[in-house]
């Protein structure tokens, strides 16, 4: 099968940093599809020649498992193509369809990778070029729009000329081998099933920590914040792959369907849960990895005087008979004390006590998504018995755990996100993307949170980099009695 795949936004950050070393990877493994071109699109002057240059130049400060030799660079640098386009000009897209019109491939991918203000001039532009064929797919990049009337407005545009089968919509955490084993561990074994609710189940924690700051990308996060960056896509995603009732297959429409009703049970926020629910934070200047890193305020590209946040902690409850009342706490940020995406699942307490266990301790299973892959489960234990104190002992438990490394058991060097995802589209499958009602039922939950924030005087919580985040975080699950997996 051969295949076209047009990459907007070509010589972007997101294609340095993720697409091309993934679809390098995807090359390296002898997964993609044989007879593919990959065509980066930019508004710079390039040649075919210098563009396959910088990619090799950027392959240098890329994590890529091994570095590639000369010959299987050069094999792969044989893929690429640039076009030079200025992608408000109808002229250019003439050229496009010139380019891709020299063979017809049986897949043609446009990878929208550019900033959403432009998502739905491409797809205009690309239409009346006559580029919106049956075989086309089109793939865009999150944040797709900044609110709900915005995310609307994109997804009636792009429904008018592809239908929602040809398109694509990416969060790349859906990829990840962790939480492709989260539906494995849900959907493949029967034996959490009977335990996966409201009567055996305390909470359910979210952890998406990132230590880096925003780097060089402060201008894209001023408008954005971890609201809209992380919290509206990735977590929203992971805590309906948590939630979600058991699919009655694998198709795509089948599990998005169950997606959706997690994110129209999510509980309305009110004044008083905005007020009590939400903490926002912003990183001041502080230690990271041992180094003094600055505040987010001193960081280039973003206003000295910004409130826009770096940290999100939420308490939320999804209002359906299996879940009712079983808090969920979702926590992300940048520059906070290491980078360690988790989901902790905290099951009840024995319901009476009969050894002098430590009260509080109870079973916990963690689904460790990052930098770790893998599973622990928490288990109370008899330990190894003292003979001066052996009915002591008797009496006391430790905990102890099971844990299974996904990275040592199936081998470190598995399918990343990216090279999953871009391969599902080559391929036309869809379940790991986002569909329309999905993303809007997911910006018309966190709107509130924005409204309140857009008319709150207080501002972000400040916290020190290389911490859990604002005091504020942990008083606000201490009240219901709980506390954050790191903090016991
Ligand atoms: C992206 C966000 O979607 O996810 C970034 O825009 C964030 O701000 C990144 O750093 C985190 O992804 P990962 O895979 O490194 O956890």
């Amino acid at each position: 099968m051969s295949f076209d795949l047009v990459l907007f936004g070509g010589t972007g950050d997101l294609a340095w940093r993720k697409l091309m070393p993934a679809l390098f990877q995807a090359f390296r493994h002898g997964t993609l599809p044989e007879g593919g071109r990959i065509i980066g699109v930019g508004r710079d002057d390039l040649s075919h020649e210098q563009y396959r240059d910088l990619i090799r130049q950027r392959f240098d400060k890329v994590d890529l498992a091994k570095r590639p030799s000369a010959d299987e660079f050069a094999r792969f640098a044989a893929l690429l193509e640039f076009v030079r386009m200025d992608l408000s000009k109808p002229d250019d897209y003439t050229r496009l369809a010139q380019t891709l019109q020299e063979r017809q491939a049986d897949t043609v991918v446009m990878y929208v990778a550019t900033a959403p203000a432009l998502f739905t001039t491409v797809c205009e532009q690309l239409a009346a070029s006559g580029l919106n064929t049956p075989h086309t797919r089109v793939v865009l990049e999150k944040p797709l729009g900044h609110d709900l009337a915005s995310n609307r407005a994109i997804n009636q545009t792009v429904r008018r000329f592809f239908s929602e089968n040809q398109i694509f919509r990416i969060d790349h955490y859906l990829g990840k081998p962790s939480v492709q084993n989260l539906f494995a561990l849900r959907f493949g074994n029967a034996l959490f099933e009977p335990l996966w609710r409201r009567e055996h189940i305390a909470n359910i924690q979210i952890t998406m920590a990132e230590d880096l700051g925003v780097e060089s990308r402060g201008a894209f996060y001023e408008t954005t914040g971890a609201l809209r960056d992380m919290v509206q896509n990735h977590a929203l995603q992971l805590l309906c792959a948590i939630a979600m009732e058991p699919p009655i297959n694998a198709h795509a429409d089948a599990i998005r369907d169950e997606k959706l009703k997690v994110l129209r049970s999510l509980k309305p926020w009110t004044t008083e849960s905005l007020t009590q629910d939400v903490v926002r934070g912003q990183y001041s200047a502080g230690v990271s990895g041992g180094n003094k890193v600055p505040a987010y305020r001193d960081e280039p590209g973003v206003n000295p005087h910004s409130n826009t946040e770096t940290f999100v902690a939420l308490r939320t409850e999804i209002a359906n008979w299996r879940w009712a009342g079983v808090p969920f706490y979702i926590r992300t940020g940048k520059r906070l004390a290491g980078r360690d995406a988790r989901i902790v699942v905290n099951f009840r307490p024995t319901p009476h006590a009969i050894f002098n266990t430590h009260a509080g301790l109870a079973n916990r299973l963690v689904i460790n998504l990052q930098p770790k892959d893998g599973l622990e489960l928490h288990l109370m234990a008899q330990g190894q018995e003292n003979r001066s104190s052996r009915a002591a002992a008797a009496q006391n438990l430790s905990p102890v755990q099971l844990d299974l490394d996904f990275d040592k058991r199936f081998g470190a060097e598995r399918v990343g996100a990216y090279e999953r995802l871009l391969l599902d589209v080559i391929d036309g499958r869809l379940n790991l993307f986002v569909r329309s009602d999905e993303q809007e039922e997911a910006w018309r939950w966190v709107e509130p949170m924005i409204n309140h924030w857009a008319t709150d005087s207080q501002g972000p919580r400040p916290y020190a980099s290389g911490t859990w985040g604002p005091s504020a975080s942990s008083a606000m699950i201490a009240r219901d009695g709980f506390c954050w997996s790191e903090e016991n």
